[in-house]
């Protein structure tokens, strides 16, 4: 090696060989750099389980498609090629200002997913869960499509470490219902989840928004706020959105209308004890309740209440035939997100902290049209509901609460 520079220099050797040896002798010192260690992900165990000869939790399956241990390895070695092809400026930054992180990608997940990366609200979406294997799949279905996507940056871990820095976390993450089972039930399972989870993920991203979707919606909303130390501002439940959407449908559906022209709100809990607010239902700023006084009411000849009753059947129904319900949800969720990262101040139904709204003095969220932007939630709407609607709402907030008083937060 001492000789190098002076064979280098001899004006003999052609200058092909020239060349080479100085190609060679840069690769050989890009190679004996240290290496940036690779955060504690899945591959990195898989690295792990690959040096230690043991089986990894990440394991990527048995499978022909899975390719080698040793395949693996060598597809992580420095590119030559990329060397030789950039001349290095300075780093991408890491998390961009938009990022979106989603725990949990279940069925509800990967349509919040689909649902943020297809319209293109965010172009970084991180995605977490336990549960590895299916994971993996998601994450690398999402990548292969990315090019059909604007190229969005997406990642996936079952580390917790891949959400810093996010400008929204949704919570995704837990058990759904099974047949029978009310959103009610689900609160113990679900919010021991939220409660291990959520302080990790505060902590990673402490500007983010969170935005809860795991049901029951408002208690886990509760839950999150209480256990990450949030201002409330930044802690929004999923809440009625989709319920108010499913309201507008079924509304348009039987005036044959379509379902943006219908405003109508459904406020108080995602679930059974929610409220219609038929004193405001309008289109084009004609109120419903000026052509049929007691439209919603059980006096209604035209019956009116039971498209009430049938939002409330919605999604018990859609999981019925299909096992889940995801579709609706992810694109309700999308929605709020967009709200948040565009900082629109658009007004949406989602679950807050309503203590001191319509004499409620219980500390329980619930929905009430809300503006939402880059801050989370920046105003509650003052709603003039009638007294029977104030009475329901007040019933829901205790329904709640009688729930949520039983459940420990530390
Ligand atoms: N708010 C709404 O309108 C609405 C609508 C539909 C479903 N949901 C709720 O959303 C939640 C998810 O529903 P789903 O159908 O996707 O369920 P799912 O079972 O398909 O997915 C849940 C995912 O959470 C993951 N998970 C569990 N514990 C975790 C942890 N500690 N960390 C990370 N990931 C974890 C699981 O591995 C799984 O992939 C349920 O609570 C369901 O009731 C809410």
């Amino acid at each position: 090696m001492i000789l190098f520079p002076r064979i280098l220099s001899t004006r003999f050797h052609p200058r092909c060989i020239v060349c080479t040896v100085c190609q060679i002798s840069r690769r050989s010192f890009h190679r004996k750099l240290p290496r940036q260690a690779l955060p504690p992900t899945i591959l990195s165990e898989v690295f792990a389980g690959i040096k230690t000869k043991k089986i990894v939790a990440a394991d990527f399956g048995k499978d022909a498609t899975a390719g080698s241990d040793l395949q693996r390895a060598v597809s992580f070695e420095p590119l030559c090629l990329k060397e030789e092809l950039l001349c290095k400026v300075t780093d991408p930054v890491r998390d961009c200002c938009h990022k979106v992180s989603i725990v949990g990608s279940g069925m509800v997940g990967v349509a919040i997913a689909n649902a943020i990366l297809f319209q293109r609200i965010s172009s970084h979406v991180a995605m977490v869960d336990a549960f590895p294997k299916k994971l993996e799949g998601e994450g690398m279905d999402y990548c292969h499509g990315s090019v059909f996507l604007g190229d969005p940056r997406i990642e996936f871990d079952t580390d917790f470490c891949i959400t810093s820095n996010s400008k929204v976390i949704i919570l995704a993450a837990g058990v759904r219902q099974v047949k029978g089972e009310s959103r009610l039930d689900l609160v113990q399972r679900n919010s021991e989840i939220l409660k291990n989870i959520v302080p990790t993920l505060a902590s990673y991203s402490p500007h983010a928004v969170f935005l809860i979707v795991s049901n029951p919606v408002d208690i886990l909303s509760w839950v999150t706020w209480k256990v990450s130390g949030l201002p409330v501002n930044r802690v929004i439940g999923s809440g009625t959105h989709l319920d108010s959407a499913r309201f507008r449908y079924l509304i348009a559906d039987r005036i044959g209308m379509a379902p943006s022209s219908v405003h109508a709100q459904i406020i108080g809990e995602h679930g059974d004890s929610q409220v219609p607010l038929w004193s405001g239902v309008n289109v084009a700023g004609v109120q419903f309740r000026d052509i049929l006084p007691n439209i919603g009411l059980e006096t209604d000849d035209e019956r009116w209440f039971e498209v009430a009753k049938e939002v409330i059947r919605l999604g018990p129904t859609v999981r019925c035939l299909k096992g889940y319900t995801n579709t609706a949800i992810g694109l309700s969720v999308a929605d709020i997100v967009n709200a948040i990262l565009s900082n629109s101040q658009r007004v949406m139904p989602v679950s807050t902290l309503i203590q001191g709204h319509h004499e409620i003095c219980q500390e329980v969220f619930l929905s009430l049209p809300c503006a939402i932007g880059e801050s989370g939630i920046t105003n509650i709407i003052r709603m003039r509901i009638t007294e029977t609607e104030k009475k329901l709402f007040q019933a829901s907030a205790n329904m709640v609460y009688n729930v949520q008083k039983d459940v420990k937060t530390s």
